[in-house]
């Protein structure tokens, strides 16, 4: 007889699947986690974590059916978290193809090994806020209609519909997370926060003059990865399967960011920032803005633990967790 629950986590070298292990794993999980072979090894976040020993690899590629099926027969999971896919907005409008098969036919090689594998393994699909796209909204929740903006939000489009057909049509225990933004010290260095962050670590340590960026004014709901992956598992342990917004239900412009991550340093942000249009996207998603009030209901409560007041102010808080822990890890790394 199984003594604990085991999960399988696609993606595990990336942000969230580093930290959706270290969860799981302080929760009693055995863990699996899929990679895929490359040239050099990017095992980095889980070396941060120090959780290296306590995971169970499997190589898999997600345009490669048999890999991802062999990783659901030799874990033998009770519940598979979904997060590999190309997750870089702006890479997807160069790479259309491979972004559609990543992030969106590969929930399919998913669900479709699942249902045939052992249909009781509940599965968790990482959708994005990408969905709402050009929205009208001034906030977005899970009624809210899509409109995507990438090729990357359209194959998470893709995907979430599958997993929502799977789920109706196969009574599978089958989840969209919609995941607005979540950041940390170990987000990839491309994605707008972390640039800042190391760009304003660079500028202060004289290794650099400027910071060169996109679109100052698109609006995003950023949020803490650590606290996000906690979501994940909560949605997999609901009574009944069902889709869920994740956010913190505040936005901020991309130039608020840079300004504050300045001013820790007491540089005034406008004397370093450059706009460039070379970073901005073919099309762009102006405004993000989530309302979490149905996670709130069911059990994002539960996940701070605190009453509503105080995970607002942890929540408010981001400035510490998304700018000063990643700047501090730099400027200690010089
Ligand atoms: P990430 O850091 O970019 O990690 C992506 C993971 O997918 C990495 O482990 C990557 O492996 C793996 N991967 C990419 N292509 C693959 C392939 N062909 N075969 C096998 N593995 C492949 O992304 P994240 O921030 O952790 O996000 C996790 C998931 O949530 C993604 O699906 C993302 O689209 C979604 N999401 C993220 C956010 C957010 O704000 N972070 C919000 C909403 C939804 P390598 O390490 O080898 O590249
Ligand atoms: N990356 C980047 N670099 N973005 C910039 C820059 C820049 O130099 N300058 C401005 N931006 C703007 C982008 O145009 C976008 O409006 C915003 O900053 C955030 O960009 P990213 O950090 O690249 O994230 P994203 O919002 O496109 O996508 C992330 O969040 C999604 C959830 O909403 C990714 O994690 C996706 O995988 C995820 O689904």
């Amino acid at each position: 007889m199984r003594q604990s629950k085991t999960a399988l986590i696609t993606g595990i070298t990336g942000q969230d699947g580093a930290y959706l292990a270290e969860f799981l794993l302080k929760k009693g999980y055995t863990v699996f986690g899929t990679y895929r072979r490359v040239s050099s090894p990017n095992f980095w976040r889980i070396l941060s974590l120090g959780i290296e020993d306590k995971i169970n690899y499997i190589s898999a590629d997600l345009i490669d059916t048999s890999s991802l099926t062999e990783a659901i027969k030799v874990s033998n999971p009770n519940e598979v978290y979904h997060l590999a896919a190309q997750s870089y907005v702006g890479s997807s409008f160069n790479q259309p193809i491979t972004s559609g098969e990543f992030s969106g036919l590969a929930v399919v090689r998913m669900l479709e090994s699942i249902r045939l594998i052992n249909p009781e393994i509940k599965f968790y699909q990482a959708s994005s806020s990408e969905l709402y796209g050009k929205v009208k909204n001034k906030s977005q929740n899970e009624s809210t209609p899509f409109f995507p903006q990438s090729p990357y939000a359209a194959a998470k489009l893709y995907g979430f519909w599958m997993t929502k057909m799977y789920r109706e049509g196969y009574k599978m225990y089958a989840v969209n997370g919609i995941l607005f933004n979540h950041e940390s010290p170990l987000r990839g260095l491309e994605f707008v926060t972390r640039k800042i962050s190391n760009g304003v670590a660079r500028i202060a340590l004289g290794l650099e003059n400027n910071l060169e960026l996109g679109n100052l004014n698109a609006k995003r709901d950023w949020g803490y990865a650590p606290e996000f992956v906690e979501g994940m598992w909560k949605m997999l342990q609901q009574k009944n399967p069902d889709d869920y917004v994740l956010s913190t239900d505040e936005t901020h412009t991309v130039g608020e960011f840079a300004q504050t991550a300045f001013s820790y340093l007491d540089l005034d942000w406008k004397k370093f920032v450059k706009s460039d249009k070379k970073f901005n996207r073919i099309l762009e998603v102006e405004l993000l803005k989530g309302n979490s009030k149905k996670a709130q209901k069911d059990f994002l409560r539960l996940i701070f633990n605190t009453g509503i007041e105080e995970a607002s102010k942890k929540i408010t808080s981001w400035r510490y967790k998304l700018i000063i822990d990643p700047l501090t890890s730099i400027l200690e790394t010089y």
